[in-house]
């Protein structure tokens, strides 16, 4: 490396990572600033990680303080985030969770459950200092278990910042449809929390299914509110007595289900029959879903070395594995959000090779852009990234 190439590598190695949320707290960043200066040549963050594990000018962090069993399999997580993070998030969306197991991080997408702070006129946002997050125990799922069953109140985790578009507008629909299943209940539950205490329950009518009573997430609150606003009507399906919903059936459950806007989350099945009986009435436009996981249908292909080209690493994956994944074991840090093929924040151009769509089997030749966490290698391939 000539003596200013290697002098232009320095500058672009020592500069400081871009703090989320700066733009909201300018006197804080100005003091990290400072605080970069006086503290080299460690990074502050390291001083500050010292301090308080919370602090970080890199990422965003928070600590589990409690976990609270809802059902058998389930439990809520309260996470109190570190600096950086903004409460005024839309009840629906979504947060990445991060966390260390054997050495790695390992990251999901979780719906926030609870119900963003109310603004003080002002003064910014309320003090509601912490989010919740509801997850599920996937039988064989990897960290939905761990989450569930293993974390301790105290562990630190990594946040990515709440996003998504499954959200309410703000005044509310006058009627509304939610469509649940399953851990589906936690955007919806979120978005009944901010309705309940906007005081916006109008007419909501509520489907929502489960194995049996006892599987029902948030039992006692949904009840509680039912008896408190006879605006919002909760009709429980218990699917392992009465079997699953038949939604050609809806007419029967809520006759003006056509005249309501719906947000429905549950699972696959579920949400593409909502999908064809929604867009057969000729208002698709009504009709807002939430996938919490992708079909990756597609017959195995090579597998190969994926080459990260500007982070200058490189992994030997199977035709199974997320490019996303491959990149993460590998140590590249990957942009991602959902993390299943609908946001578009993971996507990279591929600069040599072929990658395969892992849901549609389709291939990817050198020069497209891709979406990491959806496309495996098909054969040696290189990215920018
Ligand atoms: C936007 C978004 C919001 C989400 N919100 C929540 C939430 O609020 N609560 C919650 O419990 N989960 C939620 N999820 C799902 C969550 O991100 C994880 O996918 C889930 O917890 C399983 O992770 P795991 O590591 O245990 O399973 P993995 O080890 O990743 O997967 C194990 C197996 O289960 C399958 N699988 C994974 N997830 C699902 C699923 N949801 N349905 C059916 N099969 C699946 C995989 O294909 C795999 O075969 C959300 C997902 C998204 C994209
Ligand atoms: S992370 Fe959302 S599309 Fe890949």
């Amino acid at each position: 490396m000539s003596k200013k190439n290697a002098l232009t590598a320095k500058v672009v190695d020592t500069k400081r990572p871009t703090v989320v949320g700066a733009d909201k707290h300018p006197g804080w960043h100005a003091l990290r600033k400072v605080a970069a200066r006086i503290t080299t040549p460690l990074l502050p963050d390291d001083y500050l990680h010292l301090a308080n594990p919370l602090w970080s000018a890199r990422e965003l962090r928070g600590r589990v303080v409690e976990v609270r069993r809802e059902t058998e399999d389930s439990a809520t997580l309260v996470i109190k985030p570190g600096w950086g993070f903004s409460f005024d998030y839309q009840p629906g969306q979504y947060i990445g969770i991060g966390l260390l197991v054997d050495g790695r991080w390992r990251w999901r997408s979780y719906s926030l459950t609870s119900s963003p702070a109310a603004p003080i006129s002002g003064s910014g946002w309320g003090r509601a200092r912490t989010v919740t997050i509801t997850v599920k125990a996937m039988p064989e799922g990897f960290l939905s278990t761990h989450l569930v069953a293993g974390v301790e109140p105290g562990t630190i985790v990594r946040l990515a910042a709440p996003q998504g578009n499954f959200v309410l507008p703000d005044p509310a629909p006058q009627s509304i449809l939610f469509l649940t299943a399953g851990s589906g209940i936690t955007p919806v539950m979120s978005m009944l929390r901010t309705l309940a205490r906007r005081n916006q329950i109008h007419d909501i009518a509520h489907l929502h299914s489960a194995p049996t009573e006892s599987d029902v997430m948030f039992r006692a609150e949904l009840a509680a509110l039912a008896e408190d606003h006879p605006g919002y009507r909760l009709s429980v399906r218990q699917t392992r007595v009465e079997g699953r919903l038949d939604l050609s059936r809806l007419d029967w459950a809520v006759p003006d289900w056509c005249e309501r806007q719906t947000w429905a989350c549950g699972p696959e099945g579920l949400l593409n029959q909502a999908e064809k009986v929604w867009s057969s009435a000729g208002i698709g436009d009504r009709l807002h879903l939430e996938r919490f996981a992708v079909s990756k249908a597609a017959p195995a292909g090579a597998g190969g070395t994926v080459t990260f080209v500007r982070s200058g690493k490189s992994v030997a994956t199977d035709a199974a594995t997320s490019l996303m994944d491959a990149g993460e074991g590998a140590g590249v840090q990957m942009p991602f959000g959902c993390r299943m093929g609908i946001c578009q924040s993971c996507v990279v151009s591929l600069v040599e090779g072929h990658v395969r769509d892992l849901r549609t089997g389709s291939e990817h030749d050198p020069g497209t852009r891709i979406q990491t966490c959806v496309s495996a290698a098909s054969g040696d391939c290189a990215l920018d990234i």
